[in-house]
């Protein structure tokens, strides 16, 4: 049966390391696929999950199963850094946190969830989302439509557009919000724009769901999870999917939270009893290591300390990776404004460009993006931004 199968096209952002892998030229830069990346290039393991490790390991008693909601301690440490421990969703339990493969495993169980709870319903993405959004979410059997976010021309949410879409999206239907960090364009909802949203969702009815793969990756632990806090005050219900991957740097441990907030802990109480049968239906439980790691560094202070220095050391190097590209493509000659790259948000922005310059840029400079101009800012060092910058400006000029 399985020689009906076409090949496919490979993954549009993972498919781009093997290509860059395979490429000889010493010049080449990776701003392909979003992990983050010292001056050398190098995604390192963090001093703080390195001794959370060792830790880990010395004191593990068993291997035992861990169940489909994962670890009990991991789950709540988790949810306070999303929320905070005082927050009131949390004091009077009406959230309930499981662990999940990853981000991506978050989002999926969170789409068969919602299925279950109802089946017409209709998830609404930003235009542009991550790519990986289309097929975790749809392959669940929900709908998908877009609501406009991003701007190419102001490079900027069209903010009123957004809202004119969302006006129209009822009871029922989900809404899914970057937490921070916008994954592809780097453009944020500020503090007012999630007011309003969190107005209009009272008023229409429909259920905040937010990916926040990037929490400390913005302007900080707390700041990141503005949005998040604040419909989790105001809003009956709202998911919240949330990743490790980045902000630990345990990308390929697999560790993430989903997080629901109910109208009621009773309905928590029904629901969590929901969302277990839907991951015992898919891979029974979680892995266990990535979430231990991170449960070993939030219970201890000396780990959290180190752990909050070296994210702050990631933000700040993309924040600056930031302001040096701006200041290079104005250096080599480039003729648009630039700015709004130092001004946009987490590890992602858009050049800007188009499909046919991309391939440029790939092809004639091994400089590795994705197709739609996304760039993953931690990939450029200070060995490599004024090669960066030429290449564009040339690109550009043709
Ligand atoms: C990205 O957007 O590059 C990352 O989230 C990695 C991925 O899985 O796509």
């Amino acid at each position: 049966m399985f020689e009906i199968l076409k090949a496919l096209p490979a993954d549009p952002i993972l498919g781009l390391s093997a290509a860059f892998k395979a490429d000889t030229n010493a010049k080449k830069i990776d701003l392909g696929v979003g992990v983050y990346k010292d001056e050398q290039g190098n995604t390192p393991v963090l001093k703080a999950v390195k001794q959370a490790e060792l830790a880990y390991f010395n004191s593990e008693s068993s291997k035992v199963y861990i169940g489909p909601p994962g670890a009990a301690g991991a789950n709540t440490l988790l949810q306070n850094l999303i929320f905070g421990a005082s927050h009131p969703a949390v004091t009077s339990t009406r959230v309930r946190t499981i662990q999940t493969p990853g981000g991506c495993g978050s989002l999926r169980v969170a789409a068969e969830f919602i299925k279950k709870a109802n089946p017409p319903a209709t998830i609404w993405v930003s235009d542009p989302t991550w790519a990986n959004h289309i097929p975790l979410l749809g392959n669940a059997g929900l709908t998908i439509k877009t609501y406009p976010y991003y701007d190419a021309t102001t490079r900027a949410v069209n903010f009123n557009a957004m809202m004119e879409t969302l006006g129209t999206v009822g009871k029922g239907d989900l809404v899914l919000l970057h937490g921070c960090c916008h994954n592809p364009c780097g453009a944020d909802l500020n503090r007012e724009q999630w007011q309003a949203i969190t107005e209009l969702a009272l008023k229409n009815g429909f259920t905040p769901f937010i990916d926040m793969a990037y929490q400390g990756f913005g302007e900080g632990l707390d700041e990141d999870a503005y949005g998040v806090r604040l419909m989790a005050e105001k809003v009956p219900e709202l998911i919240v999917s949330s990743s490790c991957s980045k902000n630990f740097g345990l990308y390929r441990e697999r560790a993430g939270g989903l997080s629901i907030v109910y109208q009621s802990a009773a309905d928590a109480d029904k629901g969590q009893s929901n969302l277990l049968s839907v991951v015992r239906g898919i891979y029974s439980m979680p892995p266990n290591h990535g979430s231990a790691i991170v449960e070993t560094i939030l219970a201890s202070t000396e780990l959290t300390n180190m752990w909050h220095d070296e994210l702050a050391e990631m933000r700040n190097r993309i924040k600056a990776l930031r302001a040096l590209l701006n200041q290079k493509l104005i250096e080599k000659g480039a003729q648009q404004d630039f700015g709004f790259i130092e001004h946009q948000s987490g590890m992602f922005s858009f050049l800007g460009i188009n499909k046919d310059q991309v391939q440029q840029l790939v092809q004639n400079y091994s400089i590795y993006l994705v197709d739609s101009s996304r760039i993953n800012i931690a990939g450029i060092s200070q060995a490599n931004v004024d090669y960066l910058a030429e290449s564009i400006v040339a690109v550009l000029k043709k």
